[in-house]
């Protein structure tokens, strides 16, 4: 079975029959960061939801380290290409067999840029991302508003054996608005990310957790660096 480490902020590492993928590997200049760059395991797909800092993070340094593609929409692939990364471009909507899984790119309610010193380069739409490995599925929302599709996805897709959803609010949803799309996704399991990295998005993850166990449902919340057996 596939093993997930939250490795903080929205960074999650995922671990298969002696492969390793990453999504949103933000670690340098990450304060909650559960591991440094060089102690990132040989990777074999690098996974972005969207182009922003606190998610793009050592995607690019990482593919060059590893010769790992980074898989991600198009115009976000292309930008890391041109730093030397090796990619893979997809789009919204579309599946990806590399092998060892699969991915879905889904959409997600956000924007999507990466900032330079001359402003904000287009980076293609933010996403979530749907991986099948071992056939346990993983949904990662990335950055994410709630919208109703969710609903959608939770019923064709599902069912979602562990989904990853944002609770800091201030960039994306906030506690009450991840209870309702954990409602309409029906994962087997629930995890809490994008909280407390900076101060707009401090929560409380247990009142995440707390209420969806209420409900009869299962949630986890993960200390950067702690592991689920998924
Ligand atoms: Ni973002
Ligand atoms: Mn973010």
């Amino acid at each position: 079975m596939p093993t997930l480490t939250f490795c903080g902020h929205s960074c999650c590492l995922i671990e298969s029959g002696g492969k390793a993928a990453i999504i949103d590997p933000f670690i340098q200049g990450n304060p909650r960061a559960s591991l440094t760059f060089e102690k990132v395991p040989p990777l074999s797909a690098i996974f972005l939801t969207h182009g922003h800092g606190d998610h793009l993070g050592d995607a690019v340094a990482l593919s060059r380290r590893d010769q790992a593609p980074i898989i991600a929409t198009y115009e976000l692939a292309g930008c890391c290409q041109m730093q030397g990364a090796e990619v893979i471009g997809m789009n919204v909507g579309g599946r990806h067999d590399f092998g060892w899984g699969w991915v879905k790119l889904l959409p997600a309610w956000h924007s999507s840029s990466i900032q330079t010193s001359d402003g904000f380069t287009y980076a293609g739409m933010p996403t979530g991302v749907l991986l099948e490995i071992e056939g346990k599925k993983l949904y990662h929302l990335g950055d994410t508003a709630l919208f109703s599709d969710l609903g959608l996805f939770g019923r064709l897709y599902g069912p979602i054996d562990v989904a990853l959803i944002p609770i800091g609010d201030h960039f994306t949803m906030g506690i009450e608005d991840a209870l309702e799309a954990w409602r309409m996704i029906q994962p087997l399991k629930a995890v809490p990310i994008h909280y407390t990295t900076f101060p707009p998005i401090t929560q409380d993850p247990t009142r995440f957790t707390g209420r969806i166990q209420e409900q009869g449902g299962e949630a986890h919340v993960l200390n950067p660096g702690e592991k689920l057996v998924y």
